[in-house]
């Protein structure tokens, strides 16, 4: 059967996202928007639907998932402590796209954590989320809302086109806001450490809590974000990659010479707030129009440029530097 769609459009919605706080609690499978990208969401202490999700994306088991609250007092019965240093940034950032990994409690079923003894924390800001989680009255565990492999989902269409017939209902509420996946931030052990780049950029987070360790990219074996080691993000395209120091036309020029019979697009936005908002949905809308090669402009790697260069590194297959 296909997913039930319920469009909200403001939070006037309270009353329709009842009936997917229902279906979260009775161990159903509701997607839902976020300020960063649509999560697949189910009741954080049901081990049985947590499992559903990792079917229903194709999600490789040993890859946990971020808990989602809507209350700051709901990381006590989750997390078996919460530093300072968390704390501040909780406080500065949340709600918001930031996730904090913390020594997690008992209660926190294995399946979520993929038998880690931490856990993955993050209030987001947008309100249907947080009315939704309010409303089922426990913590929502949910990963992005697309097939394990594909572009984060940035509207209910992605996850329409990825999860109908496999998830009990998906809340549309247009496009996110960001666009990106929020920064993930390791506190369980005795340095922070920065394990996803996200929206909230490490001189923001160094600002606060002084400064912290980034972790290696995806050639390291073992990363600390199990995430991390599996190729993401990535169009059916190839996706080539300029550095921005690059004469960006010139290698378009030289590309298409190379390739005189292949569909090319380009990807180049004014801005990584652009970048961010809108990558995951060019690679989708190139996609469906069978393009071959994506050519796309790098971004200097600091602020915001290096969430997206991230994801642009991890789709790419040729880098021109
Ligand atoms: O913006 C976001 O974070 C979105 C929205 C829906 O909240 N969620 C998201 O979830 O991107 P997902 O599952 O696609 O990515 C979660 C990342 C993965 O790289 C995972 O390995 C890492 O967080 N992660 C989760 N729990 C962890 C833990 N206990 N220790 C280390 N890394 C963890
Ligand atoms: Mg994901």
């Amino acid at each position: 059967m296909n997913a039930k769609i319920i469009k909200i459009e403001t939070k006037k919605g309270k009353q329709k996202i009842k009936v997917a706080s229902k279906i979260i609690v009775s161990g159903g499978l509701v997607a839902f928007p976020t300020e960063t990208v649509y999560g697949l969401g189910a009741n954080v202490f049901d081990s049985k639907a947590v499992k559903k999700i990792f079917v229903a994306k194709g999600r490789p088991q040993d890859n946990p998932l971020i808990v989602h609250i809507s209350n700051i007092s709901q990381i006590k019965k989750i997390a078996k402590d919460f530093p300072e240093k968390a704390k501040a940034l909780t406080k500065k950032f949340w709600p918001g796209p930031l996730t904090i990994v913390l020594k997690k409690k008992i209660i926190i079923p294995d399946i979520v954590t993929a038998g880690l003894d931490s856990v993955a924390v993050r209030m987001p800001s947008n309100k249907i989320a947080l009315e939704l989680i309010r409303q089922a009255k426990v913590p929502i565990v949910a990963p992005s809302a697309n097939l394990s492999g594909k572009p984060s989902p940035t509207t209910a269409k992605h996850v329409i086109d990825d999860l109908s017939g496999k998830v009990d209902c998906i809340i549309d509420n247009g496009n996110c806001k960001i666009g990106i996946e929020s920064t993930v931030i390791d506190f369980s052990s005795k340095t922070p450490i920065i394990l996803r780049p996200g929206y909230i950029t490490k001189d923001e987070i160094e600002e606060i809590i002084g400064k912290v360790k980034e972790a290696k990219s995806r050639k390291s074996k073992t990363p600390k974000a199990p995430g991390m080691k599996y190729k993401h993000y990535s169009p059916k395209a190839k996706v080539i990659l300029i550095d921005y120091r690059q004469d960006f036309e010139k290698e378009i020029h030289k590309i298409k010479i190379q390739n005189p019979n292949k569909k090319i697009k380009i990807i180049n936005f004014k801005n990584p707030e652009e970048y961010a908002k809108k990558l995951f949905f060019k690679f989708r809308e190139f996609d469906k129009k069978g393009t071959d090669i994506i050519i796309a402009k790098g971004l200097k790697e600091d602020k915001l440029g290096t969430a997206v260069m991230n994801r642009l590194k991890k789709a790419s297959t040729v880098f021109i530097k």
